[in-house]
């Protein structure tokens, strides 16, 4: 079932997410988060900040693994995934290290590291599953054409993917990774709830065909459609723009 909230803008979009993963927290400590990367997920992740400061939520005993990594940046690099989780949410909080995960593109043997994923993935439930969407449905980094049976698995990124990111990476796609390794669209549809979030016009179109379009994985976002738990999707006034 997905529900939807349609919000102002993306402040509020931050706020109205940010207090349903806050409640997830407060109602299980221990509970297993699934984390998302993006500029979209960066207000939530500052209000959970403020409330952890204000001394609302503690991070003591939550898990957290995070959907996907790219492929041959060192972690040290400031665009890398492991890097942005903590300069933007890891760092200001009492998680333990211990408890955090990412998927890992570190040394030769990548399908291994996608294996062990995998393996680390099916042996928890995540409580609540984060999400960006990308303006070609992108979930995670499953591109279109990605089985809706997939798990961890590396990726080649699209022209358009990589076009997208190329804003943190001086402009310039040639700084842009060309591949990546991240959860599958099955691993993310385990999750018991799911919570995406959308903001701007750029993300029109993609929130159009999640609500309006058929279920196919040529665009992986209409998966959750078949959730059986509940997904909540939070979109401002901008991507909501094409809807009647
Ligand atoms: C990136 C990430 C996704 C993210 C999406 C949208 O490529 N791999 O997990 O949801 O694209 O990013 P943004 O929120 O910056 O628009």
């Amino acid at each position: 079932m997905i529900k939807f909230i349609k919000v102002k803008d993306y402040q509020e979009l931050s706020k109205v997410a940010g207090e349903i993963m806050l409640h997830q927290i407060k109602e299980k400590p221990n509970c297993v988060l699934g984390l998302a990367t993006g500029s979209s997920p960066v207000g939530l992740y500052q209000y959970l900040i403020d409330a952890y400061k204000k001394g609302e939520v503690s991070f003591k005993n939550v898990k957290t693994y995070n959907l996907d990594e790219y492929c041959d940046l060192p972690r040290e690099h400031p665009e890398s995934y492991y890097s942005f989780m903590h300069t933007n949410l890891f760092n200001h909080v009492d998680i333990e290290e211990e408890n955090v995960h990412l998927p890992s593109s570190l040394g030769k043997d990548l399908q291994k590291n996608c294996q062990e994923y995998s393996d680390a993935l099916n042996k928890v439930t995540v409580d609540l599953q984060l999400l960006g969407i990308g303006a070609n449905g992108h979930i995670g980094f499953n591109e279109p054409g990605t089985s809706f049976e997939s798990e961890t698995l590396v990726v080649t990124l699209t022209e358009k993917t990589r076009k997208d990111n190329a804003r943190f990476f001086d402009n310039d796609i040639n700084q842009v990774p060309t591949h990546a390794i991240t959860m599958g669209i099955k691993n993310i549809m385990n999750a018991k709830s799911v919570l995406l979030v959308a903001s701007g016009k750029n993300k029109a179109e993609a929130i159009y065909q999640l609500v309006n379009g058929p279920v196919t994985e040529e665009f992986p976002a209409s998966a959750l459609k078949k959730h059986p738990g509940v997904v909540t999707v939070v979109a401002d006034e901008e991507a909501c723009s094409l809807l009647k």
